[in-house]
C-alpha cells in the first residue's frame, strides 16, 4: 500500500516501537495520523506536528483495556477525519505475566476490541472503504516462550486471531487486509526489570540467557514494519528479527472431513 494521503490510526505509538514507526510513517506524507496511547507524551507530539505540518497529527487517549474507551476513540477519530481510516497499526503491548489478567486484557483482548471497532469504519458494507489492519504479535506468539507464558499465550492469540481475521471470503467483504507482525527482542523498555516479570517467582536457566539473546534497535524493526504494510499482503506473518523481515508459513494443522 502506497501511504502517501492515507489516514492511520497508530495504538501505542509513544511507546518504544511505537515512537520510531511513527517518525517512519510521518515522512510517508500521510494525510493524518492519530495516535491512541494510555499517556500523552506533549512533547514528543508537538516536536511531530511541527516537523511534519503537512500531517494533521493527534491524540486520543485510551484504556485498551476498556471497551468504551476503544469505541469512543474510533468514533471521534471518524469524525475528525469527515472521511475513512485506510490503516490501524495495534502496537500497544505490556509483557508482565505477574499480571495475568492485564496481560491477556492489553495484549489480546484489546487487539481483538480494537480490530472489531476499526472493522466499523473500514469495512466497505459499513460505508468505508477497505484498508489494512497490523496487528504487532512477537516472536513469543509463534513459538512457546515459558519465561513468560502468559504473554506468549496472548501474542499466539493475537497471531491466530488475525490470521482466522484475513480470511479471503471475510477480506473480499470487508476490503480490509490483515497482516502480523512478529518482531524478535527490540531494545525497548518492554525488556527491562525482567526478573520481576517471569511467569514463576523460582531461578531457570531461561533467566540468564535472556539478557543474551541478541536484540535489534527500535528503528530497525519500525523501518521493515512500514515496508511490511507498503509491500505485505493480506494473511502475511511476518517475522521482524535482527533487521531482517521473514515471511512465516505455518502449516496447515488440520482440515475439517466433511460428512458426504
Ligand atoms: N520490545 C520487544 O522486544 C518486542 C518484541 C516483540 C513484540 N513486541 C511488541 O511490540 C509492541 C510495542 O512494544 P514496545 O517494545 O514498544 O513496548 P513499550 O513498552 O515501549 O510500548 C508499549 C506501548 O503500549 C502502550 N500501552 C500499554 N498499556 C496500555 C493500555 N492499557 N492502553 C493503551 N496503551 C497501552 C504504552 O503506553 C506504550 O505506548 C507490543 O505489542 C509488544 O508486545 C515487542
Amino acid at each position: 500500500m502506497d501511504l502517501a494521503n492515507r489516514n492511520v490510526v497508530y495504538l501505542g505509538g509513544f511507546g518504544g516501537i511505537g515512537q520510531q514507526c511513527v517518525q517512519e510513517l510521518l515522512q510517508k506524507q500521510l494525510k493524518s495520523l492519530a495516535i491512541f496511547d494510555l499517556m500523552e507524551n506533549d512533547k514528543i507530539l508537538s516536536t511531530w506536528q511541527q516537523n511534519y505540518p503537512q500531517t494533521d497529527i493527534f491524540y486520543h487517549k485510551v484504556d485498551i483495556t476498556k471497551k468504551s474507551n476503544i469505541e469512543a476513540a474510533y468514533k471521534a477519530t471518524s469524525e475528525h477525519l469527515n472521511g475513512h481510516i485506510d490503516v490501524v497499526v495495534n502496537g500497544m503491548g505490556l509483557m508482565n505475566d505477574r499480571h495475568i489478567e492485564l496481560t491477556i486484557e492489553i495484549n489480546l483482548l484489546g487487539v481483538i476490541h480494537s480490530t472489531l471497532t476499526a472493522l466499523e469504519y473500514m469495512s466497505k458494507p459499513k460505508g468505508g472503504q477497505g484498508g489494512l489492519i497490523v496487528n504487532i504479535s512477537s516472536v513469543a506468539g509463534l513459538q512457546p516462550t515459558p519465561l513468560m507464558a502468559i504473554y506468549s499465550a496472548a501474542k499466539t492469540g493475537v497471531t491466530t486471531f488475525t490470521r482466522a481475521m484475513a480470511n479471503p471470503f471475510y477480506f473480499s467483504h470487508s476490503g480490509v487486509g490483515f497482516i502480523t507482525i512478529c518482531p524478535g527482542f527490540t531494545n525497548t523498555a518492554l525488556l527491562d526489570d525482567i526478573d520481576n516479570k517471569t511467569t514463576f517467582t523460582y531461578r531457570t536457566p531461561m533467566h540468564d540467557i535472556f539478557p543474551m539473546v541478541k536484540r535489534q534497535n527500535a528503528n530497525d524493526c519500525a523501518r521493515n514494519l512500514i515496508k511490511s504494510i507498503e509491500e505485505g499482503h493480506n494473511g502475511d506473518v511476518l517475522m521482524l528479527e535482527l533487521g531482517e523481515i521473514t515471511k512465516v508459513d505455518i502449516p496447515e494443522m488440520w482440515k475439517p472431513q466433511l460428512e458426504q
